[in-house]
């Protein structure tokens, strides 16, 4: 067993390295895109009330159980149970949910870098081309770039958490804001910025419906982190005179703040490269938006600031995903490592060896799945769709699986661990929250409503994905 556990150096250590985990790929592109196509500002206020409602309630709880305990999330579920043989099923799924999620994120993490690396060596035209991004994930340059990112996150995951991934959030996190903000400004002096403004922040309550609803709830818990056993790892990473709602209060803020940001990047972008541009066309997907529609949109800055100039603001633009991507991918790989150290005692570098090269072998299959190798392309097919491996993975680690871990969380803490430990852990550093208003509406929701959506949404998702049914 590990003799001493790690800690961070400090609570701003905390909230940055958790809301570097918080941002990433989902706020940047994914939160934008989903806004853009459901009604602007409408969108906005209703992820923003379940980012208070039901996202900070299970965010305080993960943080709690991993605070209480001192333990990764299999063992957290193991030791708060009293070693229930049924919640350490919950604790399996904690982290097997993170293990699979870094297997795909480290591939997109790749491609990120990847076009980082041509932007920089002034091959921003050929990334525009449409057929690029379909060469590209094919090319054998990808283990090149592979080996550099594998690389630079088991650097930053050997210094451990105060000397790795605290110093590393410290360092990214307030870069990537000022890229951020540099990217912002810049945008908004671009013709027909202001289309996209107004097309984001006035709100079209026409769009909202049932099926919205659940995308927003969907997209505001993993934007968060929530589900993926990250915040129970990092919570065993806090100190004891920390306040734990407060700390998660900053992540939400600072998750949501950037998202909101992001908006205000990629919409005037796009509506100042094609003022009539219809959303319905925007891609659903993330990856879509980065890897060809942005490219496209970069490139053609150069009639106003050179290709020079648009190199640089495309440069900008990787290194701000690229960033944002490393944080997250860092904090899901700190989940098994963690738990690998503790069940097995390894040591870090130990712990770190194992996962990298067996999550390493994952991720090469899925590299291999996107037409080298027939099998794993066309691996199973579902709602009437052929899903390649990497799909697979994606659907049932990121898109299907994460409500299924939030409800555990609550019926854990509810049933269980019991409200009364679950106080007291979240009054430990914090005696203002006993007899809080928030205490009150924390403990009443997470044992009744936020649970009954989770499950709902779960289920809806199940239906929807894999049976092509719409219960909504
Ligand atoms: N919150 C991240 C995002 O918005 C999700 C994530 C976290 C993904 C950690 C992978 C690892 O993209």
């Amino acid at each position: 067993m590990a003799a001493v556990r790690e800690q961070f150096g400090s609570r701003l250590g905390f909230i940055l390295a958790a809301a570097g985990s918080a941002v990433g790929i989902g706020n940047l592109v994914g939160f934008p895109v989903a806004a853009a196509k459901n009604g602007g500002a409408a969108f906005l206020v209703i992820y923003a009330f379940f980012v208070l409602c039901i996202c900070l309630p299970v965010m305080m709880a993960e943080l709690a159980m991993g605070r209480c305990s001192q333990k990764d999330p299999l063992n957290a579920y193991r030791q708060l149970s009293g070693r229930s043989k049924l919640w350490s099923i919950a604790g399996w799924l904690s982290l097997i949910t993170p293990y699979m999620i870094a297997v795909f994120y480290m591939v997109i993490t790749v491609w990120l870098f990847g076009y980082l690396w041509q932007v920089g060596i002034g091959n921003l035209d050929k990334l525009a081309n449409p057929d690029y991004f379909a060469q590209f994930i094919n090319s054998n340059s990808v283990f090149a770039y592979f080996l550099v990112v594998a690389l630079l996150v088991n650097a930053i995951l050997l210094g451990g958490v105060k000397n790795g991934i605290e110093r590393a959030a410290k360092i990214l996190m307030p870069t990537l804001l000022v890229m951020l903000m540099c990217l912002v400004v810049f945008v908004l002096t671009l013709d027909n910025a202001f289309a996209g403004v107004s097309f984001y922040l006035i709100p079209d309550f026409s769009k909202i419906n049932a099926g919205v609803i659940n995308g927003a709830l969907s997209q505001a818990f993993f934007s968060l982190s929530l589900g993926m056993g990250i915040m129970m790892t990092y919570g065993s990473y806090m100190g004891r005179n920390e306040k734990v709602a407060e700390s998660a209060r900053f992540v939400a803020i600072t998750d949501t703040g950037v998202a909101f940001f992001a908006g205000l990047l990629i919409l005037p972008a796009i509506f100042s490269f094609n003022p009539s541009v219809n959303t319905a066309e925007l891609s659903e997907s993330s990856v879509g938006l980065i890897f060809t529609f942005l490219p496209k949109i970069f490139l053609a800055l150069q009639l106003s600031i050179g290709y020079f100039g648009a190199s640089l603001v495309a440069g900008l633009f990787f290194l701000l995903v690229f960033f944002a991507a490393i944080t997250s991918l860092v904090s899901i790989t700190e989940v098994p490592i963690s738990s690998l150290m503790e069940t097995k005692s390894y040591s870090r570098k130990k712990a770190l060896l194992y996962l990298t090269l067996t999550m390493a072998l994952l991720s090469v299959v899925c590299i291999l799945s996107f037409g080298r190798i027939e099998w794993l392309t066309e691996f199973v097919g579902y709602a009437g769709k052929s899903k390649s491996f990497f799909d697979v993975v994606v659907d049932v680690f990121y898109e299907t699986i994460l409500p299924l871990n939030g409800f555990l969380v609550c019926i854990f803490v509810a049933v269980k661990w019991k409200k009364q430990n679950f106080d007291v852990e979240l009054e430990c550093g914090d005696p203002e929250y006993k007899g809080s208003l928030v205490e009150r509406y924390v403990n009443f929701s997470l044992s009744s409503i936020i649970p009954l959506v989770l499950l709902l949404v779960f289920i809806n998702t199940v239906a929807l994905k894999y049976f092509a049914v719409n219960l909504l």
